[in-house]
């Protein structure tokens, strides 16, 4: 069955692997991206003696702290010590990955926690950033957990509220799903979590979240543009890792922590300081909500 806009039966006007590729750097080690996922998750096994993950974690700004309050970390791996990981070039990121111990009622559960974002304004290509992704599935993980810290919208959200994401707006004109791939997005941000998520705290707000390229911070119009197109946060990250991880089966839950409001949303000029202060106060608190989370998915 062909879709419309299925390129199979003619030559391939614009092919899909050659837009994936990076603007700047090269995919070198990456020729083959689920064979580097299936490499990373060899080593990965073999470093943190887990044989397969019940659930992934890539914790943004604000969110480090729920790795040690979620269990017992059983091993460390750096980032660079893993096929196709590189370091982290943003402050306030961890280019580490965790093996993670959690009791559960169900028994004892392990979690992957991916320190090492790729982000997508760091040149690396789409396949840089959807590389953790798909470590963490080939590594067993079926659920993963995205978090991450952006600007809102809503004024009502003052910086420190964590919010849900219920949908996204994919503004990077970019996606890890290469060639004919037509990948379903209904539901990408699973209902199920979504609503374990509610048990936890049953007033946690829900957005849509709009992926913008960065590394600046979005204009004040591009804002207006945004939320005239129904967006709720907007940030640099988890819509193009929420793709790669339907691609690759897995549910996924997203957590924003809104660090500050959007470009003209407030008078303020924005800061990467102030984005990381405001996770830095809320660390705590979002850190036990995450943690409660993850219990209640493990259950
Ligand atoms: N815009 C984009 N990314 C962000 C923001 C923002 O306002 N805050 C934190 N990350």
């Amino acid at each position: 069955m062909h879709t419309p806009n299925d390129p199979a039966g003619g030559p391939s006007p614009s092919r899909p692997a050659a837009r994936s590729e990076a603007p700047t750097g090269s995919h070198e080690d990456m020729t083959d991206p689920a064979a580097t996922a299936a490499a990373a998750a060899e080593v990965l096994t073999e470093a943190t003696g887990v044989p397969r993950y019940d659930i992934a974690l890539v914790l943004g700004s604000g969110w480090a702290e729920a790795a040690d309050l979620m269990g017992r970390t059983i091993a460390t791996v750096d980032a660079t010590d893993i096929p196709g990981f590189s370091v982290s070039g943003v402050p306030g990121h961890r280019g580490t990955l965790r093996a993670v111990e959690i009791d559960s009622p169900t028994g004892t559960k392990h979690a992957l926690v991916l320190g090492a974002r790729t982000h997508y304004y760091e040149g690396r290509g789409v396949r840089a950033v959807a590389h953790p992704v798909r470590t963490a599935a080939a590594a067993g993980a079926e659920t993963l957990v995205l978090t991450n810290g952006a600007g809102g919208l809503r004024r009502e959200w003052v910086p420190g509220t964590a919010v849900l994401i219920n949908d996204h707006l994919n503004l990077t004109a970019a996606s890890p799903v290469e060639g004919a791939n037509f990948v379903d997005l209904t539901d990408l941000y699973s209902p199920r979590l979504r609503a374990i998520a509610h048990t936890v705290d049953p007033d946690l707000p829900e957005g849509v979240y709009a992926q913008f390229p960065g590394p600046h911070y979005e204009t004040p119009a591009e804002v207006r543009m945004a939320r005239t197109l129904g967006a709720d946060l907007v940030g640099m990250s988890t819509a193009l890792e929420a793709i790669a991880a339907r691609q690759a089966g897995m549910q996924v839950l997203g957590i924003s922590l809104v660090t500050n409001l959007a470009a003209g949303v407030s008078p303020q000029p924005l800061s990467h300081a102030e984005v990381i202060a405001a996770g830095k106060e809320a660390g705590p608190r979002i850190s036990a909500l995450l943690t409660a989370i993850v219990q209640k998915i493990l259950e």
